[in-house]
């Protein structure tokens, strides 16, 4: 990672509530900081400008233009200082500031917008804000930034501080994500600029100092994970093939508590995973199957068992695919990615939880030893399924999984698969699809996604639906025709998950972005570790 991240703590008496108190800003501008970073907000401004009926001299803004000689209000006069949300107003160092002991040599003042209306007062406001402060930060000559983050508190609860913060940590790190930085198997070089801005901190005080100094560990791991999920998305299929993915599990296990597994051809065959080789069967990569291992809860405490599908190219098989954007067929295994990139996250932040990873994966490729449309596959569960279109491979090594897993006894499973092109038409790039009859499960996974800004959104998968599985020769087909082509596919993984909670996340047009911008996006990285850390 190129961003370092830490934290500072202002532990002056003044400074013990959330808000920013004056005498601390004296504290804060004698940093010698390239650049401090101060959010404000409508009510700040109208007072600072003597708005109608705002309270005179409210707010630190006339203390801030005291300290720096006029320079707030200069850029008040010249209409730079907006109260509108996310609008930015750097302001630089003047002969005048050093009377008065200011060492910062810029100050980065940031709108929250109108804060007084609770509905403003959330995360979704947050990350603009702190987006649109990043930007103005990196890309540029500045080294280093001091971000006030009670300054910041949208609301005054330290709780919320950590989310802001673990948020903040997240986009920064992920902002300066690189391809190929860390992956020894990557012989070419992409040049790119090198960043200059290189190190956050994080102020903070006596009443948020505990949770920042965890929510920047937090934040960190997440980066961690996400960087990995991204580097494995986006290298090439002829090196992330399965043997490499496994590779890069087992290579976890050196650098962390992680114990990792990975069995071959030989010891899938005897697990009996015949739907799961019947996708194998056409490439001369031989299938491996992963499993990650987090020891961080009680000895017998159910883990939480997440499944990745790990497909390292997907050609559809003998059901070929056309060949336009074909290419992009090499982030099938993004599934497989964030759930090696989650197992990463949390073993580095010591979650204590325990927590399993498995992924199935292999190549999809149609050749003479490939599986045929028409033919009929015994799964692991012992349910027999016809093959009707060799394209819809996923759900196939899947379902071995989702049966391989019940060995585990797991309070709950969470697959994650690029599972339909159908949930791009559905939910576009926005909202992961999500899965499951499990109340419980739907409310932590939709509120995770809202505190990681890694959204999901539901989608049904009830009884009425699993009618269009329905095979003439074998207990279930493996497609359900057109209509609701995301819904049949979660219904068939349905079929394999009677004994656990379980849930089912579509990322199909979530973890990567095509065209000028394309790349992983290293979701659901975030959504996942978050459920995680939320989970009681
Ligand atoms: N990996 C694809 C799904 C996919 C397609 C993800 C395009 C992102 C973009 C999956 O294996 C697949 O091919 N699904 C088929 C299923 C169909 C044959 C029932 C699909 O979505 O077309
Ligand atoms: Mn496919
Ligand atoms: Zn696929």
């Amino acid at each position: 990672m190129t961003i370092q991240f830490s934290t500072k703590i202002f532990p002056q008496a003044d400074l013990q509530s959330l808000k920013l108190q004056k005498s601390s800003l004296k504290t804060l501008l004698g940093n010698a900081t390239d650049c401090l970073v101060l959010a404000y907000s409508k009510a700040d401004i109208d007072s600072f400008s003597g708005a109608k009926g705002a309270k005179a001299k409210e707010g630190f803004l006339p203390e801030l233009d005291f300290l720096l000689g006029g320079s707030v209000n200069h850029a008040n006069i010249l209409g730079d200082l907006d109260s509108k949300q996310a609008s930015v107003c750097m302001l630089r160092a003047e002969k005048s500031w050093s009377s008065n002991g200011v060492k910062a040599k810029r100050v980065l003042l940031v709108s929250l917008g109108d804060v007084h209306l609770a509905s403003e007062r959330s995360l979704t406001t947050y990350s603009k804000v702190a987006r649109a402060a990043l930007k103005v930060m990196s890309g540029g000559s500045i080294e280093s930034a001091l971000w006030f983050t009670p300054s910041f508190a949208l609301a005054h609860k330290a709780d919320f501080i950590a989310e802001e913060v673990r948020l903040t940590v997240q986009y920064a790190g992920d902002q300066a994500y690189r391809f190929g930085v860390r992956q020894p198997a990557m012989k070419f070089k992409v040049k790119d600029k090198a960043d200059t801005f290189q190190h956050l901190i994080f102020a903070g005080n006596d009443a948020c100092a505990k949770e920042l100094k965890a929510a920047v560990e937090q934040g960190v791991a997440i980066v961690e994970g996400m960087h990995l999920a991204k580097d494995l998305g986006n290298l090439p299929p002829n090196i992330c093939t399965p043997t490499y993915l496994g590779k890069a599990a087992q290579g976890l296990s050196k650098k962390t508590a992680l114990k990792v597994d990975v069995l071959g051809l030989k010891q899938i065959e005897a697990l009996g995973m015949g739907s799961f080789l019947s996708v194998a069967k056409g490439s001369a990569t031989p299938p491996q199957f992963i499993v990650m291992k987090h020891q961080g809860g009680k000895a017998g405490e159910a883990p939480i068992v997440l499944v990745g599908k790990g497909i390292t190219f997907d050609t559809g098989g003998i059901s070929l695919k056309p060949g336009e954007a074909m290419d992009e067929m090499k982030y099938d295994m993004c599934g497989a990615a964030s759930v090696i990139g989650t197992m990463y996250s949390v073993a580095l932040m010591k979650l204590k939880k325990n927590v399993i990873g498995v992924i199935p994966t292999c190549e999809n490729m149609p050749s003479g030893q490939a599986t045929r449309p028409g033919d009929i596959v015994k799964s692991m569960s012992g349910q027999t399924i016809e093959i009707l279109n060799t394209d819809a491979e996923g759900r196939l090594i899947l379902c071995d999984a989702l049966t391989y897993v019940e060995r585990f006894k797991p309070a709950a499973v969470i697959d994650v698969a690029t599972l339909t092109g159908a949930c791009v038409i559905a939910l576009g790039h926005v909202h992961s699809g999500l899965f499951s009859e499990d109340e419980g499960l739907v409310s932590e996974l939709t509120k995770a996604g809202h505190t990681s800004l890694d959204t999901v959104w539901r989608l049904p998968l009830d009884a009425a639906y699993h009618d269009q599985l329905k095979s003439n020769f074998a207990d279930v087909a493996n497609i359900g025709g057109r209509p609701a082509g995301s819904v049949t596919a979660a219904c068939f993984l349905s079929r394999f998950t009677e004994k656990y909670k379980w849930a089912h996340l579509d990322i199909a047009g979530t973890a990567w972005k095509s065209g000028a911008a394309k790349g992983s996006t290293g979701r659901p990285v975030p959504l996942l570790v978050n459920f995680l850390l939320e989970r009681k």
